[in-house]
């Protein structure tokens, strides 16, 4: 496979933001914090939407001297009344939103079952429902800014093997009735994320915004650092190995800058991006990405994203706007 050319062209990266505003979700870590570097480099100003603000603000430090501007704000997304009291916060302050990254994500690495005060699991909360309730409530400020652009990080996980490709199950979503696995729940919050891109981009047709879902190749970053102590030992043994196949976090931000920026990106709305992964080794890399066909055929199927957007309505206390006319039902 070629070497990746792991960053934005020239033109996407000189852009000048000035009088932009986004929002990243996460951005105190990893990938979420190389995406507001180079943001705030290009003179936006960047709400980083983190769990923990004193870690965003310790990160923020690195951002003296740079032409654009930061805030941190209180984003637990495994809370939906965090949620909604992080909506009412920002549109106190802002009338606009140019770019909303949807990145934080985590994943159960061990045993037990987590559930979230609202009682989804935790991983599909953190990476899904919290983000759906949070684009949801943001729309109209999305619309009212367009052109404007909302990315969700999804994973190359999402795509499972050719012998076994996730699949949400929607009349269990939270493992109510199945047996826990960490990972399953994770690749399953990850198609539920390239279902969501995909389903928004056709319900936003006719607007000026694009959504897109990205895969930000095997970052070099916190994630995965919670799991139990045999773990976190088994990773630290293999990153001086992994280092040879896994990318800086500022190289696995450009896909998501590349959705953002590019002139190109709009035109592939709904679209999964990836600059390059395992699963296309025939296909020449590209600078910051591009659309890529995603191989699992759960993960573009349209009736399931639209019923997954019905239901998340439901389960996140949202009125769904479009019901009476669609007439939606979710499949028993
Ligand atoms: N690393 C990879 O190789 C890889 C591969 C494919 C996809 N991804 C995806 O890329 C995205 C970014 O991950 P990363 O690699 O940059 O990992 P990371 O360094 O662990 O960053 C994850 C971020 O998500 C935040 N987060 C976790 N739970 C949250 C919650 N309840 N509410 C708000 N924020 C929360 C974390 O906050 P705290 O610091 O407070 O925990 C952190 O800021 C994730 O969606 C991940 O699934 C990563």
């Amino acid at each position: 496979m070629p070497r990746k050319r792991l960053a934005i062209d020239e033109a996407t990266r000189s852009k000048d933001l000035a009088g932009t505003t986004y929002i990243v979700t996460g951005a105190n870590s990893g990938v979420g914090l190389e995406t507001t570097r180079q943001l705030v480099t290009q003179g936006a100003h960047v709400v980083m939407a983190c769990r923990r603000v004193e870690a965003g603000a310790e990160a923020s430090r690195s951002f003296s001297g740079l032409a654009g501007t930061h805030e941190v704000m209180r984003l637990d997304l495994a809370d939906l009344h965090s949620v909604r009291e992080f909506e009412a916060a920002f549109t106190a302050e802002h009338d606009r939103l140019d770019g909303f990254v949807c990145n934080a994500g985590m994943v159960n690495m061990r045993r037990d079952l987590e559930r979230t005060t609202d009682g989804f699991e935790s991983t599909i909360a953190v990476s899904y429902f919290g983000h759906f309730l949070l684009t949801e409530l943001l729309l109209d400020t999305l619309k009212a800014t367009a052109p404007s652009r909302m990315a969700i990080l999804s994973s190359v996980v999402h795509a499972g093997s050719p012998k076994n490709r996730p699949q949400l199950v929607l009349d269990d979503l939270n493992y109510e009735r199945r047996d826990f696995s960490g990972m399953r729940a994770y690749c399953e919050a990850k198609v539920a994320t390239v279902l969501y891109a995909a389903e928004l981009a056709q319900r936003l047709e006719s607007t000026d915004v694009s959504t897109f879902s990205v895969h930000p190749g095997w970052a070099r970053s916190n994630f995965g650092s919670g799991g139990p102590l045999p773990m976190r030992i088994a990773m630290a043994i293999m990153r001086p190995l992994s280092r040879l196949v896994s990318d800086s976090n500022t190289e696995s931000a450009q896909t998501t800058l590349h959705c953002l920026l590019s002139d190109d990106a709009p035109r592939h709305s709904g679209a999964y991006f990836s600059q390059s992964s395992v699963l296309y080794r025939d296909k020449e890399c590209r600078a910051g990405g591009w659309p890529m066909e995603t191989p699992n055929p759960n993960a573009k199927n349209m009736d399931t994203a639209r019923q997954l957007v019905a239901l998340s309505y439901d389960l996140v206390g949202l009125d769904n706007p479009s019901s009476a006319n669609r007439g939606d039902q979710v499949s028993e």
